[in-house]
């Protein structure tokens, strides 16, 4: 097959979060089966070039009253064509935050489109992502389908519905075929009236994690290389570094670790209370947290001021967005919280896995199918044979949040040896695309029928 994501994020040259993270490493595992994929992307002026390999200008053709440049050029392995319109409409230094976001990124799905049957590309699938690239579905379905493009199938992902619902709900009549990031979170958001007319052609497909790209074992941003045969050693050189690294106690306590986006979503209130009881059952955590609303991200900075005069010691908040301290603390952390309040797939949890890190999540979304209680998933488990990899809850309240992180840090101070072994079992599981990276194949033959 050949299949081309039109997208507007992608890790690592310009990620905003973990729809970024899913278009580069889906392209790549799907093109490790054999199939070709490409990449058409915006060129903004903010993209870490010293990433994108072998950059070169491709061609240019004109459209929408402006001269369109192309670059191609070579992200984690995968092609990418960059679009280079003429009128400026990507050189504002960021990928989101200007008023006519909608518009711009409308103007890049039909450059997209046109690109496409100006350079005569005749894909098997079109795949477009979230409000941003979801215009590629009707634009298509409008314009296109009678010209060159006749046998080209158009396949949509909803990574979040909060975002967009208008152009989400164009997107899912227009589409041929519609997935979101988990089977759960397809569920939770299938009585939805923009999701329910179409619920005939709607999957839940779980992300994956690239295991290349988070690997403890080839990982410049961690001290020790690990895998899960010497987990214990590499995490314990990753944990003092961490601790050296941000001026925190260099101790043997149980640490939780907290990366996220700080918003509603990732629910603030439980986030709060869970650094206040950990700290009171003695252990210590890092939250590593990008506030895009400015009186969230003051209102953590003075948390984090007050914690630093009253737990110096043994919290410390990071209030921006680092990617290499984020490898530092998946790996340095003995367990990473996730309380969200609603969460599509989640990769944090998966990656906290890959590192060894325990993860307590929120029963909800993706959380709810990839981490499966030690005390009460043992069934759930094995039904997707599975050993139970973390501790989790259901309400989104403070008796909640205790009831899971309390149960984490007692079994940490009461049973180390058993606690070790937690982390070596979640180690070892396999949270790579190498299952869903099939059911997209499947699904995009599918569509095509
Ligand atoms: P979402 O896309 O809703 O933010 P995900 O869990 O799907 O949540 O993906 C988040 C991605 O962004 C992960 O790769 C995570 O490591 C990364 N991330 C989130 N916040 C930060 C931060 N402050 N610094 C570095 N990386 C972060
Ligand atoms: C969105 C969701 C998150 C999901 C990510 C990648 O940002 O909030 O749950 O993991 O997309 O699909």
């Amino acid at each position: 097959l050949h299949i081309v994501h039109i997208a507007v994020e992608m890790a690592p040259i310009a990620k905003v979060g973990g729809l970024g993270d899913v278009v580069t490493s889906l392209s790549r595992a799907v093109q490790e089966l054999n199939h070709n994929v490409d990449i058409i992307f915006p060129k903004y002026d903010c993209i870490k070039y010293n990433l994108v390999k072998d950059l070169q200008f491709n061609r240019s053709y004109h459209w929408g009253d402006t001269e369109i440049k192309v670059w191609h050029g070579k992200v984690e392995g995968v092609s990418v064509y960059f679009l280079d319109p003429q009128n400026g409409l990507f050189q504002r230094g960021c990928v989101y935050g200007c008023a006519d976001d909608a518009g711009r990124f409308g103007f890049f799905c039909h450059a997209a489109l046109e690109f496409l049957l100006q350079g005569g590309f005749h894909p098997d699938i079109l795949h477009c992502h979230d409000w941003s690239s979801a215009p590629v579905s009707w634009l298509f379905k409008d314009l296109y389908t009678h010209y060159g493009l006749i046998k080209t199938r158009v396949v949509f992902t909803i990574h979040n519905l909060e975002f967009g619902a208008g152009a989400i709900g164009k997107a899912m009549t227009f589409s041929d075929k519609a997935t979101t990031v988990s089977r759960t979170y397809a569920k939770e958001v299938a009585g939805n009236s923009v999701i329910s007319p179409h619920l005939y052609k709607f999957h839940g497909i779980v992300n994956g994690i690239d295991p290349d790209i988070w690997d403890p074992y080839n990982d410049n941003f961690i001290p020790v290389p690990y895998t899960s045969e010497n987990v214990v050693e590499g995490k314990r050189a990753a944990k003092e570094e961490l601790q050296n690294r941000l001026g925190i106690k260099s101790a043997d306590l149980p640490l939780v670790g907290i990366i996220t986006r700080l918003t509603h979503q990732k629910g603030i209130h439980l986030i709060k209370h869970a650094i206040w009881r950990t700290l009171e059952r003695n252990g210590q955590v890092v939250l590593l947290g990008s506030a895009p609303d400015p009186r969230i991200q003051n209102d953590f900075v003075n948390l984090a001021n007050q914690l630093h005069s009253t737990h110096g010691d043994r919290a410390r908040l990071v209030l921006t967005y680092d990617e290499p301290l984020s490898h530092l603390i998946y790996a340095g952390a003995d367990f990473i919280l996730v309380p969200s309040i609603f969460e599509p797939c989640g990769l944090t949890q998966l990656i906290a896995m890959r590192y060894g890190a325990v993860p307590v999540v929120r029963k909800t979304g993706g959380l709810y199918d990839t981490v499966f209680d030690v005390d009460h998933d043992k069934e759930r488990a094995q039904a997707q044979v599975l050993e139970p990899n973390g501790f989790s809850f259901d309400g989104a309240d403070a008796p909640g949040v205790d009831y899971a992180l309390n149960r984490a840090i007692s079994a940490w101070y009461d049973g180390r040896e058993w606690f070790n072994s937690l982390c070596k079992t979640v180690m070892e599981q396999d949270w790579s695309w190498n299952r869903p990276a099939l059911e997209y194949i499947e699904l995009y033959h599918s569509a095509r029928k």
